[in-house]
């Protein structure tokens, strides 16, 4: 039988768009989990609906951008630089993200953020339509539509009020938070809530986030939820826990790569006689980097005879770079490492390699791999891919991974990582010794554990039950009516 056909919609396609002259584009890999996820779905015929990352005002540049696009099945939604400025930095990522990851609105613009929310929400709901038309435009009957994340969240709605019979998933990819920190957002948030309940299916990672909907929806809204979902008049959608994975045998095939091996070497070599500490996260507020850092320093104040014999290396890659809160993040993580590096270097070391860029592929493959502890102190993520892929490339080392209990990957790899409370440096310093000082047996009895988590609960797996999911839901809505 043919292929489903899947039309993939997130604000992010997994390349992004960089110009080179008038009609010619270089297309690079765009970093983040929701993109790494959705690659390694390969069973569906896909297409991706989404932005490119750029301000492409001419036509003849948006003509030259979707037929490069067109290579890679996606198709680009344009966005001007005043939306992208209202939706995507103001009402996606000054608002909904702090508050969906319990960081609350940012202090000093919170009057300035309750004077411009109005507009800033009306570019949303205008953004979202845009992505609601070229879904239109694209779709075919029988299509499973499955929108993505934050940014979309009205989107189902666009498209329901278009064709009701169109197959509507949803699914966010960071935490949902409890219903008394959604309440704080400005009443609009009933119709963001009503809206998202327009789709058949609506999935989250853990059955925290599932519950947390569901409960904003009970309360907020005054409808019933049942095990299933949510009731409306009659109407369910059904609501349900989806816990993403990773293609775990793509980062295991890249260790047997010649390049990557070599990789390997330089790295080894590079820090010999050290222990190496990992840290890859977007340089972004939830990933807790300086906490991270400050519980380095504390670890090393109180065991100076490990001051030579082990490095951090943390990889920020630049994300977000318009939002004021991402920039002043940037700076203060500077100020930390460069603190911390004066104080504990030699004139041959550094205690601290911290690199504000992304890494290729196979170059993060050879990083996982010759790690000794991977530190992930995430104040507040939705799931956390990098632990994941941390332990698919330690099949040799097994090495630690230190987690933090606030990750969604807290509830799958908790048996074998070292859970911490990013928040007490205490707690994360003394975790940093035991790690470093962890006997053989106990690594590989935790490695084993997570490292069979992660080979069996793929991102392959996760698509296929969504969308198998969302068909039988929809099945299921026609023999009740
Ligand atoms: N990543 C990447 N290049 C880098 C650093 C990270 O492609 O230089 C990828 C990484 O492999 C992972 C994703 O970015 O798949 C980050 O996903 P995660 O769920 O950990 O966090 P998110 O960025 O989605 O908040
Ligand atoms: C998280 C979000 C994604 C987003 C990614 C990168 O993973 O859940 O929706 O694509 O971060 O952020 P960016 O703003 O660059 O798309």
């Amino acid at each position: 039988p043919s292929k489903q056909r899947l039309l993939v919609v997130a604000n992010r396609l997994p390349v992004s768009a960089v110009r080179k002259g008038e009609d010619s584009w270089q297309l690079e890999i765009s970093v983040g989990g929701l993109v790494s996820a959705l690659l390694g779905v390969k069973e569906f015929d896909a297409r991706w609906i989404g932005w490119a990352g750029v301000n492409v005002p001419d036509s003849v540049g948006q003509k030259a951008l979707t037929k490069a696009l067109a290579e890679k099945r996606c198709i680009p939604v344009f966005l001007d630089e005043e939306i992208v400025h209202q939706y995507y930095n103001g009402y996606c990522n000054n608002i909904l993200w702090p508050l969906f990851h319990y960081l609350g609105l940012p202090q000093e613009d919170r009057l300035a953020t309750t004077r411009s929310f109005q507009s800033q929400f009306d570019a949303y709901k205008k953004a979202n339509q845009m992505f609601a038309d070229v879904v239109n435009e694209h779709y075919e009957d029988g299509d499973v539509v499955w929108c993505h994340d934050y940014h979309l969240m009205f989107l189902p709605k666009c498209l329901k009020e278009h064709n009701s019979k169109m197959k509507v998933g949803w699914f966010l990819h960071t935490p949902f938070p409890s219903s008394e920190i959604h309440r704080t957002l400005p009443s609009l948030d009933q119709k963001l809530l009503r809206s998202v309940l327009a789709a058949d299916l609506v999935g989250f990672h853990t059955y925290d986030y599932a519950r947390h909907f569901v409960s904003a929806c009970t309360r907020i809204l005054g409808l019933e939820g049942t095990p299933e979902g949510v009731e409306d008049q009659g109407k369910l959608t059904r609501v349900a826990a989806f816990p993403i994975g990773i293609d775990s045998d793509r980062f295991i095939r890249a260790l047997e790569l010649p390049q990557v091996q070599e990789h390997m070497k330089e790295l080894k070599e590079r820090f010999a006689g050290r222990k190496v500490m990992l840290g890859v996260d977007r340089l972004d507020m939830i990933k807790g980097i300086p906490q991270k850092i400050l519980a380095f320093e504390k670890f090393l104040e109180e065991n100076l005879n490990w001051r030579d014999k082990v490095v951090l290396l943390q990889i920020a890659v630049p994300t977000r770079t318009d939002v004021p809160e991402y920039q002043k993040l940037t700076s203060q993580v500077h100020e930390i490492v460069g603190r911390i590096n004066g104080r504990f270097g030699t004139l041959t070391a550094v205690p601290i390699h911290h690199l504000d860029r992304s890494l290729d592929f196979h170059a993060l493959c050879a990083l996982y791999a010759v790690t000794d502890v991977s530190s992930c102190y995430i104040l507040r993520d939705g799931m956390n891919l990098v632990s994941y892929e941390f332990v698919a490339c330690q099949a040799s080392k097994k090495g630690v991974l230190i987690l933090s209990e606030f990750a969604g990957a807290a509830q799958s790899l908790g048996a074998g990582a070292i859970l911490v409370n990013p928040w007490n440096i205490t707690e994360v310093a003394a975790s940093i010794g035991y790690a470093l000082n962890m006997p053989a047996d106990e690594r590989e009895k935790r490695h084993h554990h997570n490292f069979m988590h992660v080979t069996t609960h793929t991102s392959q797996e996760w698509a296929a039950t969504f969308v198998s999911e969302l068909n039988d839901t929809i099945v299921e809505a026609q023999l009740r009516t």
